[in-house]
């Protein structure tokens, strides 16, 4: 279940919260240099300094002590189970980390030994030392975050957890940076095969930005794989300016529409939606600012490859892929058994032979010769996109 509990105005810690939510805001808008200079432009400029609040950099260390501080709907919970093998990995992430995870969603996408990961507003770093062990010691994660506290609580845990995953050097790195400034932060182009964001695209003024950053710093065939809050509708001026929706991660929400739109600006593929779930309001007053517009959290999918293959084609999936050999779920419309012929469009088709799943699919022409089994897509259990477009109407 994913909420958003709109209850905060009678807690205290909370107010600080929705202020450095702003400040984050703020601070992304108005860089444009260098991550660290800008940084220290933003704090000067804050309003908010001015009057008397928290600073950006309190938020997650001053203010929030752990998880169980957000008292606010800036939680939201995974809108999928979690497996096994991936409990097992977040268990033997550090309590400190743990403590100071404030992420909404789980993102894990599949395949991922060996791989170079960057995780977009990396917090404490749970997600990152989760993704350590999945990667492997030839993998490698890089987290970036703008909260100095954050990283120090991530880069004190290090040696902890490559001792805990048994690995000779780190694989795990963590820079301090914006999002929307990820080369000026000086990570390499075509560096990434994944880069992962929980919950912290939302609060990035251009979102436009981040996208075409995180395009630049992926390799061919990379993924941007990433949770989010999302609306039914363009927001008004008076819902985006609105302080408490602002940090309850409504008042950021981008029009679900708007990211098609932008992501093929900036030329990833079409989002490929995985999961969604609808966001309640249990706030009268809330509600009423609000309006008509509704908000989901989703789990969407981007890919950096080639466009314009528009051929069918049928593809077997040969089931090698750790932790879902049997069944993978792709996305809402696609899951693939293990050696069953699924038909699937031109765009999936150059997808899944084009990124790392290319070792794990054969593709072959409608009705090739060994396709005597071809079935119709799977359309998984999981909330399908149509869903999340009727709850929007
Ligand atoms: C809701 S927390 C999520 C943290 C982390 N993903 C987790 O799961 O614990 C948002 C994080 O994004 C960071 N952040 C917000 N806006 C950012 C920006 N424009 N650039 C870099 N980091 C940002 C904050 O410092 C904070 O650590």
């Amino acid at each position: 279940m994913i909420y958003c509990k709109i209850i905060i105005y009678n807690y205290f810690p909370c107010v600080y919260i929705i202020l450095a939510f702003l400040n984050c805001r703020a601070g992304a808008k108005r860089c444009h240099g260098p991550a660290a200079d800008c940084h220290r432009e933003d704090v000067a400029d804050s309003p908010l300094k001015e009057g008397g609040a928290v600073e950006p950099e309190d938020y997650y260390s001053k203010v929030l002590k752990r998880s169980s501080d957000l008292k606010t709907n800036a939680c939201v919970t995974p809108a999928q189970p979690i497996p096994a093998f991936i409990r097992q990995a977040l268990k033997k992430v550090h309590p400190d980390v743990s403590d100071r995870y404030y992420g909404c969603g789980l993102v894990v996408p599949e395949c991922l030994e060996g791989c170079r990961i960057l995780d977009l507003g990396s917090g404490s770093g749970r997600d990152c030392y989760m993704l350590s062990q999945l990667v492997g010691e030839k993998g490698h994660v890089t987290g970036i975050d703008m909260t100095e506290d954050q990283l120090e609580v991530a880069r004190k845990h290090v040696d902890y957890h490559m001792k805990e995953f048994g690995f000779k050097k780190p694989n795990v790195n963590f820079v301090q940076g914006l999002i929307e400034g990820l080369t000026e932060a000086g990570l390499e182009k075509n560096s990434f095969d994944i880069i992962i964001s929980n919950c912290v695209v939302n609060l990035s003024p251009d979102k436009k930005r981040v996208l075409a950053e995180a395009y630049s710093v992926l390799k061919d065939g990379g993924e941007l794989y990433f949770s989010d809050v999302y609306s039914s509708g363009r927001l008004t001026e008076e819902i985006k300016n609105h302080k408490v929706l602002w940090g309850e991660c409504l008042g950021g929400a981008l029009w679900w529409k708007d990211l098609l739109q932008l992501a093929d600006e900036v030329g990833f593929s079409p989002p490929r939606l995985v999961t969604s779930k609808i966001i309640t309001i249990e706030n009268k007053e809330l509600q009423a600012v609000l309006g008509d517009f509704k908000f989901v959290s989703a789990t969407y999918r981007l890919f950096k490859v080639p466009k314009g293959n528009t051929k069918t084609c049928q593809v077997i999936y040969n089931g090698n892929i750790t932790g879902v050999e049997e069944s993978f779920l792709f996305d809402c419309h696609y899951t693939f058994k293990a050696n069953k012929a699924v038909e699937v469009d031109g765009e999936l088709a150059t997808i899944l032979t084009s990124t790392r799943f290319k070792e794990d699919f054969t593709c072959q022409p409608p009705g090739g010769p060994s396709a005597p089994c071809g079935v119709k897509p799977q359309v998984s259990v999981t909330t399908k996109f149509q869903d999340v477009e009727m709850s929007f109407v």
